[in-house]
């Protein structure tokens, strides 16, 4: 008979030696020269313990996975009780209740005219479904998206990816798939009078290096879009589902997209699911005959462990009023950081909006100090971020990372579950560790040499 603990236990200590052999090599490199080859042992809320019995906070969150915090007893309890209840899973040719249940809830949670919801397993798959849609609905071909956009890693959606790095080689990727600058309404407008454009694809906050845009740029943008007869989705992924103390990203500017895209923290951390909601005629335009009613489909789409798992998760947001708190600790944050602003030359720009934070530092200081960085940025671009993130994982036990490939920016997703205690325990690791910065011979600088020798090495 397996015993996955016994399994655990016995082989615990061969996990970097596996997946060395068996799953990517590179990624336990890297992750042992930046400190993060931890041996996790256990999660419970905001915080992850390894296995010498240290607490650390994640701000990470499984890259927002974990809104809920890790092992949320309700939706737990609600997975043990779908487990028992045995229930026929799957059955494929059927039209499951729970999905219907979990497709009326995220209604409920929408922006006026979105009344019809996709289910699948993953962030990616919700994007290449509202593509798909949008294309079906308009029979357009083009989509406009964003620089430094981020919408998954799957071939489609990899095509509307904003960043270099990501893209390199595994082009050619989607023709007719064009990016545009953030904040610029005439290039959008340009693009849209050209014709043929079936959507704009935009995140409300940039996963990568949390940038939103000013003003009113969004309205505007769903107006063009609107004028010119293209779709304009909101890919919520990782900003929905109350992170930025809205449940939907778009509600700061009062946006009534046409395609909403959720994944990530909607199934409680438990089980993948993901939701591509959209008005009723998009979807009809899609599934446009008893012939086509499946012509958009996955497997596991309504998976009913996935969909009870999302309806818990809807419930603990509700009850424990988790949007409302990521706003208000939020803002707590936001401003503690902004007050550090003050005091660390090295902090050029603190932005976000609930708990999506980014923390963007510039060259500062004597020109000693201008020149190590320099030398760090000239080995590999975004160091300084990532000489942060080491020291505050070493000497504080906080989870961080750099906000994206190659950027000076650290970014902080907390689980919206955090309160006072957290927030002081972060400011207080920023602001020891960026006086530390601002010292030379510190132990911030001190971890410098070895990270350039191996970005030369490379
Ligand atoms: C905004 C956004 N869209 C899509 C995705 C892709 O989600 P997944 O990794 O589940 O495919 C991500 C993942 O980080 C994301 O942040």
């Amino acid at each position: 008979m397996i015993s996955i603990a016994e399994l655990i236990t016995a082989r615990q200590n061969e996990q970097f030696e596996l997946h060395q052999r068996y799953i990517n090599p590179k990624l336990g490199r890297a992750l042992q020269i930046i400190g993060f080859d931890k041996r996790w042992a256990r999660g419970e809320g905001a915080y992850l313990w390894d296995e010498h019995g240290e607490r650390y906070l994640d701000l990470l969150a499984g890259y927002s996975v974990y809104n809920l915090g890790r092992g949320h007893p309700t939706v737990k309890r609600v997975i043990q009780e779908m487990l028992d209840l045995e229930r026929p899973n799957l059955v494929k040719m059927d039209c499951p209740l729970l999905a219907g249940l979990l497709g009326e809830a995220l209604v409920q949670r929408m922006p006026p005219g979105l009344e019809a919801v996709f289910f699948a397993n993953s962030g990616a798959e919700a994007v290449e479904t509202a593509v798909k849609f949008a294309r079906a609905a308009t029979r357009r071909r083009r989509v406009l998206y964003l620089d430094h956009a981020f919408h998954g890693l799957t071939l489609g959606a990899l095509s509307l990816n904003g960043g270099k790095d990501f893209r390199d080689g595994f082009e050619p990727l989607m023709p007719g798939f064009e990016m545009l600058p953030m904040d610029d309404l005439a290039a959008l407008e340009r693009e849209l009078r050209k014709g043929g454009v079936a959507c704009f694809i935009a995140e409300p906050i940039q996963g990568k290096g949390v940038y939103f845009p000013s003003g009113d740029y969004f309205p505007e943008a769903q107006r063009l879009c609107r004028k010119y007869g293209a779709l304009f989705i909101c890919d919520e992924v990782q900003v929905g589902m109350g992170r930025s103390g809205r449940f939907l990203a778009c509600e700061h500017w009062n946006l009534e997209p046409d395609i909403v895209t959720l994944a990530k923290s909607l199934g409680g951390g438990y089980i993948p699911v993901s939701a591509t909601i959209c008005r009723r005629d998009i979807h009809e335009k899609t599934f446009s005959s008893l012939k086509r009613c499946q012509v958009h489909s996955t497997t596991f789409g309504q998976n009913e462990l996935a969909m009870a798992a999302g309806l818990a998760t809807l419930h603990v947001l509700d009850e424990e009023k988790l949007v409302e708190r990521a706003a208000q600790t939020g803002q707590k944050l936001l401003d503690g950081l902004n007050a550090l602003k003050a005091r660390h030359e090295m902090i050029a720009e603190v932005r976000g909006k609930g708990l999506i934070i980014g923390v963007e530092f510039k060259p500062f200081g004597s020109l000693a100090l201008k020149a190590a960085w320099a030398t760090a940025e000239a080995a590999e671009k975004g160091m300084f971020a990532q000489l942060v993130v080491m020291a505050l994982l070493r000497d504080y036990h906080i989870l961080t990372q750099v906000g994206g490939p190659g950027v000076n920016i650290i970014k902080l997703l907390p689980p919206l579950i955090i309160g006072d205690e957290e927030v002081a325990q972060i400011l207080s690791a920023f602001d020891a560790v960026l006086s530390e910065a601002a010292n030379l011979r510190g132990r911030v600088w001190g971890m410098s040499a070895e990270l350039v020798k191996h970005a030369l090495a490379r």
